[in-house]
């Protein structure tokens, strides 16, 4: 992969701050975004900008057009259908959309509910929050030392009416096994999800293989804007499901006293939806498939390969997740080091990456730690940027 071709598609990489080019390894909680993206949203709003479904005239059918030809483009870059692909603000919204929909209408008193001890709190809180309104039972599959979920955790999603799971740990960087559990949940007649958030952008996702019933993705960590997310429904699912939000654009007729429900996926995009955000996601994929996903993934996993060579020989550094079929993030503490502390070490050298618990403190309780530091990567990220982390931990 040629980084330094890729970064000059990124205008935040000419960027100097104290002189230098920004090391940016804080992919997984936004990546940076192509000028290509960016060009997208400022054509939409010079020269397209208008209300969609709502006007009679030439900028209005345009905008329209573009925003469904967008919902084409995404839903089949993860091989969905059109209608199988609800436009969301992000992946939270799209969890929090299931819960309600889904979830208020069909978890009843005693049902099981299973998700893992590695879940983002997007994939956690509406969860137990579904489960005391319901009286539900919440579930967690625990994983182990290796950052994996141990097989003989698998018998918990017996007799589960529901089961949710990370694709891809935003902290341990574990790629769980999504497609044996979506048929483990099948087998029991539960309806499956994952949260994708930190798959869809780094690995080929395809939902009919996965065979999950939903599953949430979210635009800011695969090159689109922020405010623009995508929820996969399965159409025998979707077309029978109540709506979260209520309003214009989601209805087919409203009287004073009763409304009829629009098709989904419109029937759960109420209110006027974010045409741009649309326009600019539908580009970032275009951008990716023009990469390639498999090309990405065996870039990164080259760039953790090295990483993990390099900590290996730094005696103070733990590291936490699995060694092999990992994604690029690595989080790690180092003895001695407070994690914000380590974070703001790197920052004063233009090396961005996270630290504290990344959303996700029940992970970080089970680990027995209150944080990591994390850095993440991408496509663009190179061996030298990670070798001028590795040199300032070494003379920690
Ligand atoms: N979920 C994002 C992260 O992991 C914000 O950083």
């Amino acid at each position: 992969m040629d980084t330094q071709k890729i970064k000059k598609d990124f205008p935040i990489f000419s960027r100097r701050v104290k002189g230098k080019q920004i090391v940016y390894f804080d992919n997984a909680a936004t990546s940076q975004k192509p000028k290509q993206v960016i060009d997208a949203i400022v054509d939409y709003y010079t020269n397209h900008n208008a209300n969609i479904y709502r006007g009679a005239h030439t900028l209005s059918d345009e905008s329209g057009n573009m925003y469904e030809k967008a919902r084409k483009d995404i839903a089949s870059f993860i091989n969905a259908t059109k209608n199988e692909l609800v436009f969301v603000k992000n992946s939270t919204e799209a969890l929090n959309l299931v819960m309600n929909s889904w979830g208020m209408e069909n978890i009843k008193k005693g049902d099981k509910i299973v998700v893992s001890k590695m879940e983002h709190h997007a994939n956690l809180i509406p969860w137990q929050v579904l489960c005391k309104i319901k009286k539900a039972k919440l579930e967690y599959m625990n994983f182990n030392e290796e950052g994996l979920i141990p097989e003989s955790e698998y018998d918990k999603i017996k007799g589960a009416k529901f089961v949710g799971l990370v694709h891809v740990s935003n902290v341990l960087g574990t790629v769980n096994p999504v497609k044996k559990f979506c048929a483990l949940a099948k087998k029991e007649g539960a309806i499956s999800l994952i949260d994708s958030s930190q798959g869809v952008p780094h690995l080929p996702v395809d939902v009919r293989d996965i065979g999950c019933d939903f599953l949430a993705f979210t635009g800011h960590k695969m090159l689109g804007p922020m405010g623009i997310g995508g929820l996969y429904m399965k159409k025998e699912i979707g077309k029978n499901l109540n709506p979260f939000l209520y309003g214009g654009g989601m209805i087919e007729s409203v009287d004073f006293y009763d409304s009829i429900w629009a098709e989904t996926p419109k029937r759960f995009e109420a209110g006027t939806p974010d045409v741009a955000g649309v326009v600019g996601l539908q580009e970032a994929v275009k951008y990716l498939k023009k990469v390639g996903l498999k090309k990405i993934m065996n870039h990164e996993n080259k760039l953790i390969e090295h990483t993990l060579q390099k900590f290996e020989k730094i005696n103070k550094i733990k590291l936490y997740g699995p060694l092999k079929n990992r994604s690029g993030v690595i989080s790690f503490t180092f003895d001695g080091w407070n994690v914000r502390d380590l974070a703001d070490k790197l920052n004063k050298k233009c090396i961005a990456v996270r630290a504290g618990t990344h959303c996700a403190q029940p992970l970080h309780r089970h680990l027995g730690i209150g944080g990591t530091c994390r850095a993440s990567y991408y496509m663009y990220n190179s061996i030298e940027e990670i070798d001028k982390m590795i040199q300032i931990l070494r003379g920690l």
